[in-house]
C-alpha cells in the first residue's frame, strides 16, 4: 500500500498541467481510454486542424501549389523540433518513419568488414535485425554490452568494450519498445565523445515524454517518431544530424536531387545541411502536422509532461504489483511510461480482446520484439500499458481494477477446471 501512496503523492505535485483543459483539446479522450501512447498517441485539435486545413488547401489549390503557400509553416518542421532538442534547424532531417530515418542514417556509414557495431541488448527490434542485416552483407561484427544488475547496459563494461573495439558504430535506445527501461544515453554518449566514436541513438520513445538535448547526449545521430508521446501523425519520422557528422561528408546510399545537386553530368555534390539525408516528395500535411504536435508538446512544458507521464505509469504499477496472477515486468534504475507485465491463464489475443472490450487501448509485445530482454525475463508476449499526460489518475486506477478483475477472471476458471 505504501507504494501507491508514494506513486500518488510524487503524481499529485506533478499536477501543474491543466488537464481537464488539455482533454477537452483531445477528441480522442471523449471516446477510449487511449494506454497506448507508445503506440500512438491522441492528436490534440490543432494538430488535426493543421492537417485537415492543408489537406484542404491541397485540394483547393493544388499540392505544390499549396505547398509554395505554407513554406513558413513547413519551416516551422525544423525550428520547432530544433527547439525541442536542442540543435538547428540545419541538423534536422524529415523521415517518413523512424526505421526509415534509422536506416538511412546507417547507410551512410561505409561499413567495411571486420568493422564493429557495439549496441545494448535493449536496442529496438528493428535496429537489430538491420545490424544482422549489415552483417550479413558487409561482415561487421556485433557486439552487445551486458546489462547491468538493475537492469539497462553496464556503461563501464560498455566502455571498456569501446576501448578493445573501437566501434564503427556505437547504438543505443533510449527507451525501448517491450519495456519501461530508461537507457543511459548520456553516459554512453559522454564515452563515445571522449574516445570520438560515432553514435546513435533510437528516442522515438522518449522524445515527447522526456526533455531531450542531444549537446548532452553527445550523439551524432538521433531518430524518433513524431506519432507516439508527441502525439503527431502516423507516416512521420525525424532524423538529427550533429555538424561533426556533416562535416565529415557522411551521406546516406540513395541520396536523391533534394539531398544532391547534379553538378555535371558524372558528379554531384551533397548539400551542406541534414537535408541530405531527406527526400524530395515529402507529405506535406503530415509536415505541418509535426510542426504543430512538437509545438503543442513545447506549449505543454516538456518538464511537467515528464513529470507527470512517468508517475501515471508508477502509480499504475504499483497498482498491479500486487495482483495475483500479475507480474510487472519492467526493470531499471528509472522507468518510463510503458508499464509492462504477464498474466497468468490468458492467451495474448484473448486477453488484449478482453481489455479492448473494456474500451482500453494496449499493445501487445512478443517475444520476437525482445529477444534478450523477453529471454532474461522468461516471457513469451507481454502486455503495454502507455498512458500519457492527458490521462487521469481516475483512468489509471480504472485500467488496474480492469487487469486485476481479468486475472481474478482467469484465476476462477483454472480453480474451475477449465
Ligand atoms: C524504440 C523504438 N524505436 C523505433 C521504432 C520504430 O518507429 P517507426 O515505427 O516510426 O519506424 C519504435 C516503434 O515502436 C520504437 O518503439
Amino acid at each position: 500500500m505504501r507504494n501507491k501512496d508514494s506513486a500518488t503523492e510524487s503524481v499529485r505535485e506533478a499536477l501543474q498541467l491543466d488537464v481537464a483543459a488539455l482533454r477537452a483539446e483531445t477528441p480522442g479522450c471523449r471516446q477510449v481510454i487511449h494506454f497506448n501512447n507508445a503506440g500512438c498517441g491522441l492528436l490534440p485539435a490543432p494538430v488535426l486542424t493543421a492537417m485537415t486545413g492543408h489537406l484542404n488547401l491541397e485540394a483547393r489549390t493544388g499540392g505544390y501549389e499549396a505547398a509554395a503557400a505554407r513554406a513558413a509553416e513547413v519551416r516551422e518542421f525544423y525550428t520547432e523540433l530544433a527547439a525541442l532538442l536542442g540543435t538547428t534547424p540545419d541538423n534536422i532531417a524529415f523521415a517518413g518513419s523512424a526505421t526509415h530515418a534509422y536506416a538511412t542514417a546507417l547507410s551512410s556509414i561505409p561499413f567495411e568488414p571486420g568493422d564493429t557495431i557495439l549496441t545494448t541488448r535493449d536496442d529496438f527490434i528493428s535496429n537489430q535485425i538491420a545490424f544482422l542485416s549489415l552483417r550479413k552483407r558487409f561482415g561487421v561484427r556485433i557486439v552487445h554490452a551486458p546489462d547491468a544488475p538493475e537492469g539497462g547496459a553496464d556503461v563501464p563494461a560498455m566502455a571498456a568494450l569501446m576501448r578493445t573495439h573501437r566501434p564503427r558504430l556505437v547504438s543505443a535506445t533510449h527507451v525501448p519498445t517491450n519495456s519501461g527501461l530508461v537507457s543511459p544515453v548520456a553516459e554512453i554518449g559522454r564515452h563515445c565523445r571522449e574516445l570520438d566514436l560515432l553514435y546513435l541513438v533510437d528516442a522515438c520513445q522518449s522524445v515527447g515524454q522526456y526533455p531531450l538535448d542531444v549537446r548532452e547526449i553527445g550523439c551524432d545521430l538521433l531518430t524518433g517518431t513524431c506519432r507516439k508521446f508527441l502525439r503527431g501523425p502516423r507516416g512521420s519520422g525525424f532524423l538529427y544530424v550533429s555538424d561533426r557528422v556533416l562535416r565529415a561528408g557522411y551521406e546516406p546510399l540513395f541520396i536523391d536531387m533534394h539531398g544532391a545537386r547534379w553538378t555535371e553530368p558524372g558528379a554531384y555534390r551533397p548539400v551542406a545541411t541534414a537535408a541530405r539525408f531527406e527526400e524530395w516528395e515529402f507529405p506535406y500535411a503530415t509536415v505541418l502536422g509535426c510542426a504543430a504536435a512538437t509545438r503543442y508538446a513545447r506549449d505543454v512544458g516538456m518538464e511537467a509532461i515528464a513529470r507527470r507521464t512517468p508517475a501515471l505509469a508508477a502509480r499504475l504499477r504499483a497498482a498491479l504489483e500486487p495482483v495475483p496472477g500479475v507480474r510487472v515486468l519492467d526493470r531499471g534504475p528509472q522507468l518510463a511510461a510503458l508499464v509492462t507485465f504477464a498474466i497468468d491463464g490468458w492467451e495474448p489475443q484473448p486477453f488484449k480482446a478482453a481489455v479492448d472490450a473494456l474500451g482500453i487501448n494496449s499493445a501487445l509485445s512478443y517475444r520476437e520484439f525482445a529477444q534478450f530482454d523477453f529471454g532474461d525475463k522468461d516471457v513469451d508476449w507481454c502486455l503495454r500499458l502507455s498512458p500519457h499526460y492527458y490521462n487521469t489518475e481516475e483512468e489509471v486506477d480504472h485500467v488496474a481494477e480492469a487487469v486485476a478483475d481479468l486475472a481474478r477472471r482467469a484465476g476462477g476458471r483454472r480453480r474451475g477446471g477449465r
